[in-house]
């Protein structure tokens, strides 16, 4: 049987790295791998990882996800000419007071999170509709479900990338194309060393009133926490990714944690919004803030 031609996006590291090794260390050999990344000098990571033994089922090519002609290149570098499933991976955080965040920075998280993934979709849109089948999966984050103080770039990227997937779903199952999003919450990566993060004693931050500087600090305390104690594992991410892959009818979207978490269900639950608002508030800046 043919191999299924997956490529990934952003496989230097994380979780992109790791769902590559997965998929090209299968037992039975049943995928072709395209881990692709913006910085080839990024290679020997992943290289460590599969230690030389997967010739035939990984290629890596170069990838930035903001230009569009590196996409194309690589696009054209798949022998297969085809690709069965995309994996849209690639993506960076921006956290600090919004006051503070430049243009620049706003439109680079942007145009990575937000444009990158979908100028990927659309470079091979047309060749999984002329197929006739495809899947194209992107990672998501609770995010892009509920909003997270000091995240507000991030939050709304990872939103917009909810409104674009599940636009295209609708769309995409009459080509039989199943769009999936993989909803991570925090996870073990170098997502927080990559994040573009305003730190405690930034000259920016001189010009930011003290309220919001002791909730920043207050907020920092807090997803160094979380991350200590509730992130999961690349592993973990990678068998939700297997899961959809796997599935002759995937869903649109999978909870990496299994369940929707009990912060994304109050938004369905309570939809004026203001007890999501509270909760996250609470649970953030303790309850002598409210
Ligand atoms: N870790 C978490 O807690 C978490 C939670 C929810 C969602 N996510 C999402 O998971 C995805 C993967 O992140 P991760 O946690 O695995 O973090 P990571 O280890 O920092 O990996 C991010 C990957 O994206 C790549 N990337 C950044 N800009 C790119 C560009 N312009 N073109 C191509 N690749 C680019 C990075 O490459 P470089 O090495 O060159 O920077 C890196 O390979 C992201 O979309 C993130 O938003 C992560």
């Amino acid at each position: 049987m043919d191999k299924k031609v997956v490529l990934i996006t952003g496989c230097s590291s994380g979780i992109g790295l790791s769902l590559a090794v997965r998929l090209a260390s299968d037992p039975n050999k049943k995928f072709k791998v395209y881990a692709t990344m913006r910085n080839l000098a990024k290679k020997e990571r992943l290289l460590e990882c599969v230690k030389g033994l997967h010739k035939d089922t990984l290629d890596i090519l170069q990838m930035d996800v903001t230009s569009r002609q590196s996409i194309l290149d690589a696009r054209d570098r798949v022998v297969e000419n085809r690709v069965d499933i995309l994996v849209c991976n690639a993506g960076v955080g921006l956290m600090g007071p919004l006051e503070v965040q430049s243009l620049d920075s706003m439109r680079q998280i942007l145009e990575v999170n937000l444009l990158g993934t979908i100028q990927t979709i659309q470079a091979f849109l047309p060749d999984m509709k002329a197929q006739g089948k495809g899947r194209v999966l992107v990672t998501g984050s609770t995010g892009g479900l509920h909003g997270l103080p000091f995240n507000e770039v991030y939050c709304a990227s990872k939103f917009a990338i909810e409104g674009a997937c599940e636009s295209l779903a609708v769309l995409l199952q009459h080509f039989n194309i199943h769009v999936s999003l993989i909803e991570c919450g925090p996870v073990n990566t170098d997502f927080l060393v990559n994040l573009q993060k305003t730190e405690l004693g930034d000259e920016s931050l001189q010009l930011v009133d003290t309220h919001t500087l002791s909730l920043y600090e207050k907020y920092l305390q807090h997803c160094g926490s979380v991350f200590q104690n509730a992130a999961q594992d690349t592993e973990d991410i990678v068998k939700v990714f297997l899961d959809a892959i796997q599935s002759p009818s995937p869903a649109f979207r999978y909870f990496t944690s299994g369940v929707m978490p009990p912060l994304t269900k109050l938004k369905i639950t309570e939809p004026d919004g203001s007890r999501y608002i509270s909760a996250m508030s609470k649970i953030i800046f303790s309850a002598e803030e409210q």
